[in-house]
């Protein structure tokens, strides 16, 4: 069983050799000197890079460019995540976590899991943690706090320009958030908005889509899975749903999750208003036609 002090080889699986590159990651990963990382080794070999893999992070997708909606990246990626399912479903740990970032992070989730079908449910992540870190930051800002005084901060379903992040729910130094940011109209409009578009803006910025915030967030993400959640506290994760708050069963959805340090739980029994429950519609209607798009890329009944 994989735990959070040990030092850790990180296999590098180069999936599209023409995307490059790997060899320049490999040196500065030697670079930073990380007292964990015992080991790095590169491969192009899908079983190689899984073999006995007990966290495979699914980084690398064909990148999103301006102009691009998500959209057009489903059908170029998913050729990618059903391969990488497949090896991982075959070659990986009994205990292997399977943790999603490249775009459209959830879908791809989805599918890299129905190629494992032997790999439990609760194994499969894809990151909303990027749009929690945007939104905790947001508030803080506004309301002139520090951003660890922030919590609960939960985004509900695509990792999209649908995503729901939860002002309602989360709380700014354990008060909710619109007691302490008198303006309803700049959180249910400037502030959800900002958070879901974000990632366009982010691109539009630098040419090209979010790096260090993104590699920042896959470390929150894991290190929030591995170690116990403070009360009232949750991490946003992306899991395949068990059907909680109405979700359709199956669909790869952001939700608040805490975690014991051992296993995870979607957090249960927090309320929408009318206005919120709409927009976790709207993101929830996107991932089923997502769902429906790859299809053809499923393997089994989803
Ligand atoms: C981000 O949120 O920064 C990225 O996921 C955006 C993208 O589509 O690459």
């Amino acid at each position: 069983m994989f735990g959070p002090d040990q030092p850790v080889v990180l296999r590098l699986l180069e999936i599209e050799p023409a995307m490059g590159a790997l060899a320049g990651v490999a040196m500065e990963l030697d670079d930073c000197a990380f007292g964990m990382l015992a080991g790095i080794e590169t491969t192009s070999d899908l079983k190689t890079a899984f073999d006995g893999t007990n966290w495979a992070l699914l980084v690398g997708s064909v990148p999103r460019k301006a102009g691009m909606e998500r959209n057009d990246l489903l059908s170029i990626n998913g050729g990618i995540f059903g391969p990488q399912g497949e090896a991982i479903g075959a070659h990986a740990a009994g205990d292997v976590r399977v943790f999603v970032v490249g775009n459209p992070c959830n879908t791809n989730c989805l599918i890299a899991r129905s190629h494992a079908p032997d790999v439990p449910d609760d194994r499969f992540f894809a990151m909303t943690r990027l749009d929690q870190n945007r939104a905790v930051s947001a508030l803080a800002k506004r309301a002139g706090v520090p951003v660890t005084s922030v919590r609960r901060m939960a985004i509900w379903g695509n990792h999209s320009s649908t995503q729901f992040p939860d002002f309602e729910n989360a709380r700014i130094d354990g008060r909710p958030v619109t007691e302490v940011i008198r303006d309803e109209a700049w959180l249910a409009g400037e502030f959800i908005q900002g958070v879901q578009q974000r990632g366009a803006k982010v691109i539009e910025a630098r040419g090209a889509s979010s790096a260090a915030s993104a590699a920042n967030a896959v470390v929150d993400s894991v290190r929030s899975l591995l170690s116990a959640t403070s009360d009232g506290d949750c991490a946003s994760v992306a899991v395949v749903s068990r059907g909680e708050y109405g979700v359709p069963v199956g669909l790869v959805f952001g939700y608040p999750v805490v975690s014991d340090a051992k296993s995870w739980r979607v957090l249960e029994g927090l309320t929408h208003s009318e206005p919120a429950a709409a927009l976790i519609a709207k993101t929830t209607d996107e991932l089923v036609s997502e769902r429906a798009a790859v299809e053809d890329l499923l393997l089994g009944p989803f």
